[in-house]
């Protein structure tokens, strides 16, 4: 089935942020940011802007009315500088005037005084000078350090990793309107409205019941809009609180880039011990996460590294620690994946270094050490693993063998193009690692014309959750999809949101809508039990707009039956919640079961490298993967197309530069290189894992947003076999593998 916005989308109809009709009387606004990474903020001169054209109002810290904080887990970050700037494109003024152009043309006359400060990019020197966030976070599991010394073979490396641009196609915004008595209703561009209801009450000091949110769509966020949403409409609401008129401020292109932080940059340290059968023994890794100018959600996603810093792979001895260091850079946060790519690249680079000195292939350590039913992960949690079964059907279907082969005979004849083949095993644990965060509520409404209304604190960002939504109540009722409209993300329908993210918003809403839906059902049953003369509600079902009595067909309606049950005074609605059970964690012994199931899945990457220039071809990723039963493959497969597109993309060819003043140096689309249709692989081939076992997933379709995401790691090492085959070389780990390092590689590192 298709997406339910594909039509809308393609005519241009769909609303987002920047579709919404706007107020009589709406004023814009624009941030006027710190053009430098740290100093001491000496002065501010408005007078020019504020006497500009068609400026209402210039805001700067002290003008505002509630608290100058956004920072939602540590309070580091004030929604406009004071005192202090801390990375440049940190906001410090907020102009706003009649139109977006003038509000622009004032913001430049801004005047500021910044006393330099020393500026740190690189989290090892801020680890250096204890400038951490929160204290370092580890996991153990056995004992590393009386292990290694049993190990046959012990290696030990370091990795670079760079950050990511969301680039999500809409860019932040928000639009913030005054309703009565004070109060205020905001259109925000954000994954997480009650994120963004939060941060706004604590910097307008309104209440939560007085401040709306209402979310239609985004064009994308990928974890990008999951925090850093909040500071847009904060502002907005500051300034619409300020001026009472409604402000608008949508961010430009070059703006977003700049202000807004994206994937965490990792520099990390590994060791890895193996026996003479190639069982990976022991693996130490240390992390250095550069979280940027403040905590945003830099902990958590640390954390997730952590849980993923053994892949899909079974060590009985790990000992994995983390540091949150702070830098001066915008702060980073999620990103698809949320971490757990950063740390699933450590171990395939401990692999691959050992597979280089051992003169075996990574592929051969990779399959050995793959996790069994019952092995234990270094949180604590045993592996209900697919890990083994989606490997051997992937190699059933594609066949490893022959691939290589064909690259290996392809490579003997071939002088300057070279091809390489990497495995890429994915095993994403599924469930926000804060277990409090996994809850979710549904509204769900049958009208008396038998159309369904259904809300959730799920946000559509083109992941499809709507549609999903949509098919979990028209499953439930026996109705086509049409019947169904799902509605806006809104906070007075639906509070206390989590964001949507962690890949769990259609197995947490969709369960919520779920459990509404089976409420309704069943006060239906018993409305219908009697008109269709049934001995009991458990031989009644609904399917195709009609009442069925024991698997047959009766004449009664669905429409019918709902305009009975309203004419009885049954309740047509429902407001249902759910949280997934048995899940829990434990930060004080770093142990728990905190994953409601993992995904698990095996891709094989294959590229060919043009060695006199450096470009390459990603030719194919061939992964089969583990959906559960997926609800809707239309969905799916496109969420699997464009998570692995994406992690080509940050491991190949988006390079995020800052200068050593922390200035972003690839601040547009003509600096920064995302994957386009000629970059994506030449063929993407998904083969759906043979399993029905169960999960707490809805309808047993497990979560599909992030893990693919992971299989484009196998690009990165795709491509460095095919250059171990043009020239002997241990290429160092260090993402991207643009074409350029490519080129360096090839040619004995030229410049160094
Ligand atoms: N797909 C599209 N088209 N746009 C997006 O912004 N975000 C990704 C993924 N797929 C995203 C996407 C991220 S980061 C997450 S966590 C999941 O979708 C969230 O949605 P879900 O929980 O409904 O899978
Ligand atoms: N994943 C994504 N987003 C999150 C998480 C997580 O585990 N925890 C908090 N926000
Ligand atoms: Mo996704 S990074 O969990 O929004």
């Amino acid at each position: 089935m298709k997406n339910i916005d594909s039509n809308s989308h393609v005519r241009g109809l769909s609303v987002y942020l920047d579709d919404i009709p706007l107020v009589y009387g709406t004023l814009f606004a624009c941030v006027y940011d710190s053009p430098i990474a740290h100093g001491k903020l000496k002065s501010i001169d408005t007078n020019e802007a504020a006497a500009s054209e068609g400026v209402v109002r210039v805001i700067t810290a002290e003008d505002l009315i509630g608290e100058n904080q956004i920072g939602g887990i540590v309070p580091d970050e004030p929604l406009l500088a004071d005192g202090e700037v801390h990375f440049a494109g940190q906001p410090i003024a907020i102009v706003v005037a009649e139109s977006e152009q003038l509000a622009r043309k004032a913001a430049k006359k801004i005047k500021v005084e910044i006393e330099p400060l020393e500026v740190v990019t690189d989290p090892r020197v801020a680890a250096a000078n204890e400038r951490l966030i929160v204290p370092p976070k580890k996991f153990v599991l056995g004992d590393t350090e009386s292990a290694f010394k049993n190990c046959e073979h012990i290696f030990e490396g370091r990795t670079e990793q760079n950050g990511q641009e969301h680039l999500y196609i809409e860019t932040q915004g928000a639009y913030a309107v005054p309703t009565e008595n004070g109060g205020l209703r905001i259109f925000s561009s954000t994954q997480g409205p009650t994120a963004v209801q939060r941060a706004v009450c604590r910097v307008t000091g309104l209440p939560m019941h007085k401040v709306e949110v209402d979310v239609q769509r985004l064009g994308g966020g990928f974890g990008g809009k999951e925090d850093q949403a909040n500071a847009w409409a904060g502002i907005c609401a500051v300034a619409c609180q300020i001026t009472m008129r409604p402000v608008k401020y949508a961010l430009h292109r070059m703006e977003d880039m700049r202000m807004t932080g994206k994937r965490h940059p990792y520099s990390s340290d590994y060791k890895i011990g193996l026996d003479k059968n190639l069982k990976i023994v022991a693996y130490e890794a240390s992390f250095y996460q550069n979280a940027g100018a403040a905590c945003d959600l830099s902990p958590p996603v640390l954390e997730r590294t952590l849980f993923h810093c053994t892949n899909s792979y079974y060590i009985p001895n790990v000992t994995a620690t983390a540091y949150c260091c702070r830098t001066n850079l915008p702060p980073n946060t999620a990103f698809r994946g949320f971490g757990g790519p950063q740390g699933m690249f450590v171990i395939e680079c401990a692999i691959a270094h050992a597979a280089d000195k051992l003169g075996v292939s990574a592929t051969e350590i990779q399959r050995r050490n793959l996790l069994v039913d019952g092995n234990e992960f270094p949180y604590g949690q045993l592996a209900e693993s697919e890990a083994e079964t989606s490997w051997a059907q992937a190699d059933e279907k594609y066949d490893l063998t022959t691939l290589q082969r064909e690259a290996d005979e392809f490579n003997t004849t071939s002088k300057y193009f070279k091809k390489g083949v990497a495995t890429m095993p994915v095993c994403f644990g599924i469930s926000f690692t804060k277990t409090p965060m996994n809850q979710a509520r549904s509204l769900v409404h049958v009208y008396t014309d038998g159309s369904v209304a259904v809300s959730t604190g799920a946000v559509e960002m083109g992941q499809g959750v709507n549609t999903k939504m949509a098919q979990v109540a028209a499953k439930m009722f026996g109705l086509e999809i049409g019947a169904v409209k799902v509605h806006t993300t809104n906070t007075l329908r639906i509070a206390n949101t989590s964001p949507t993210a962690a890949s769990a918003a259609a197995d947490l809403n969709g369960k919520a809508t779920q459990l509404a839906c089976e409420t309704i059902r069943d006060r239906l049953f018993e409305v219908a039990k009697d008109l269709v003369e049934a001995a009991s509600v458990n031989d009644l079902s609904l399917q195709d707009g009609f009442v069925y009595r024991n698997g047959d067909k009766t004449s009664l309606g669905w429409q019918t039956l709902v305009m009975e049950a309203h004419l009885q005074r049954v309740n047509l609605s429902e407001h249902s919640h759910y949280a997934t059970p048995g899940i829990c964690f434990d930060w004080t012994t770093a142990k728990g079961h905190p994953f409601a199931y993992h995904v698990y899945g095996t891709a094989f990457v294959g590229v060919t490298v043009d060695c006199l220039r450096g470009r390459y071809e990603i030719e194919y990723v061939k992964c089969c993967h583990d959906f559960g039963s997926s609800m809707n493959t239309a969905v799916d497969l496109g969420q699997i197309e464009g998570g692995i597109v994406q992690g080509i993309g940050w491991v190949t060819m988006e390079e995020v530069v800052y200068d050593a003043d922390g200035r972003l140096r690839s601040n547009a689309l003509s600096t920064y290189k995302v994957p386009d249709i000629y970059s994506v692989p030449k063929e993407i081939a998904v083969e759906p894992l043979a399993t029905d076992r169960s999960n707490l997933a809805i309808f047993n379709s497990k979560a599909v947003g992030e893990p693919p995401l992971m299989y484009g790691i196998g690009a990165y090492f795709a491509i460095r076999n095919a250059i171990k085959a043009f020239v002997d070389c241990t290429p160092p780990f260090d993402l991207p593998f643009t074409p350029e390092k490519v080129l360096m590689q090839l040619y004995g590192n030229a410049g160094q």
